[in-house]
């Protein structure tokens, strides 16, 4: 496993993340024995960067993740999150507290590495009661907004650093990132969609991430990957395995899973001429680029934690097959 600077935190991440999130739900549906094993094997591969948040099975995974972690007594990088919903509109700060202070609880720890708003950022305010979907830049980023509330849990040393998801409109995510406020940003990077580094054409009909990544690193942030699998899809079969079940985290604005699943069959170039496995070339296409620090995953099973590790060893994407994706991109695989 190599590591990698998150951005200037001063973490090192191993390339290979652990996120104990919704696709997979191991750490939310699984057995506590799947759980540890998971775990246990991740970190005997050397991943050190473990990612959860309130939200996966409202509180499930932070609990089960502290209990294996500690179990292994590790020390690893852990990350969690915090939602706003519109009844915290008013009280971002007091929100902010409770949630992390909930969240470190539930995990048995002091302090997580990094905090994240989990949010999508859009301009439109959302209706109250309508859930967390999204906040505005003016909410993250006002006196006494989310920024200043996770600034407050920073300086009490209840998170480390401070990061954001780089979701919503991309106009409104770029607001928030270019004001140098966040530390770190998770931004969506697949082989389905590379936008978050690669400047698509005006006519592409794919959801333009608009080089969040890469602006990202110009401003010194550490930027990790999600969705490299693009929730499975990446995965070699439609059919979702292990403690999955469920399709219900594929609500990233702008995207679609019946229409990310419908672009698979045009990567077929990949297996037929080049040899190469779906899974594995997502994963060497996402750390080939040395702008992510680290690549978060869901995963379902211990063999595909272990053939992840794999994937790494076998190095960037050959250009031959690069040249073939752009065109793909460019017309949103049609
Ligand atoms: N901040 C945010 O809003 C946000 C949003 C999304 C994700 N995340 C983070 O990113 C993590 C990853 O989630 P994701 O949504 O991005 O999912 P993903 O990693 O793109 O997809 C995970 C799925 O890929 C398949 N898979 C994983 N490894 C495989 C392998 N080696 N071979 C074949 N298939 C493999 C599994 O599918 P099956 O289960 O079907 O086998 C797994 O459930 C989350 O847990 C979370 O930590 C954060």
């Amino acid at each position: 496993m190599n590591y990698r600077q998150l951005g200037s935190t001063g973490l090192r991440v191993s390339e290979l993340g652990f996120g104990a999130g919704i696709v997979a739900g191991l750490f939310m549906r699984g057995t506590a024995e799947d759980q540890l094993r998971a775990a246990q094997r991740a970190i005997e591969l050397g991943v050190n960067h473990f990612d959860t948040a309130p939200l996966y099975g409202e509180g499930a995974s932070e609990e089960n993740l502290g209990r294996v972690l500690n179990a292994i007594s590790s020390n690893v990088v852990v990350a969690t999150k915090v939602e706003y919903y519109s009844e915290h509109f008013a009280d971002f700060q007091g929100r902010t507290r409770k949630s992390i202070e909930a969240s470190l609880r539930r995990l048995g720890r002091d302090y997580v590495d990094v905090l994240y708003l989990h949010n999508h950022i859009r301009f439109q305010e959302i209706e109250p009661n309508d859930g967390y979907e999204s906040v505005t830049p003016n909410q993250v980023l006002r006196p006494g907004g989310i920024a200043d509330a996770l600034d407050r849990v920073r300086d009490d040393g209840l998170a480390r650093h401070i990061g954001f998801t780089g979701t919503g409109d991309p106009a409104a995510v770029l607001e928030v990132l270019e004001s140098g406020r966040f530390e770190v940003v998770q931004a969506y990077y697949s082989l389905l969609n590379p936008s978050g580094r690669i400047e698509l054409p005006p006519s592409s009909p794919l959801h333009n991430f608009q080089q969040v990544i890469s602006r990202g690193v110009a401003q010194d942030m550490g930027v990790v990957a999600i969705r490299v699998m693009s929730g499975g899809v990446l995965g070699g079969t439609a059919a979702r395995q292990g403690p999955a079940g469920t399709t219900s985290s594929e609500a990233i604005h702008g995207l679609d899973r019946q229409q990310e699943l419908s672009q698979v069959p045009a990567l077929s170039f990949l297996s037929s001429d080049g040899g190469l496995d779906l899974s594995d070339a997502a994963i060497r296409f996402a750390l080939s680029n040395s702008e992510i620090s680290s690549a978060l995953l869901g995963f379902s099973t211990v063999e595909q934690i272990e053939a992840a590790a794999g994937a790494l060893t076998k190095g960037p994407l050959r250009e031959s097959d690069l040249d073939r994706l752009a065109p793909l991109w460019a017309s949103g695989f049609r």
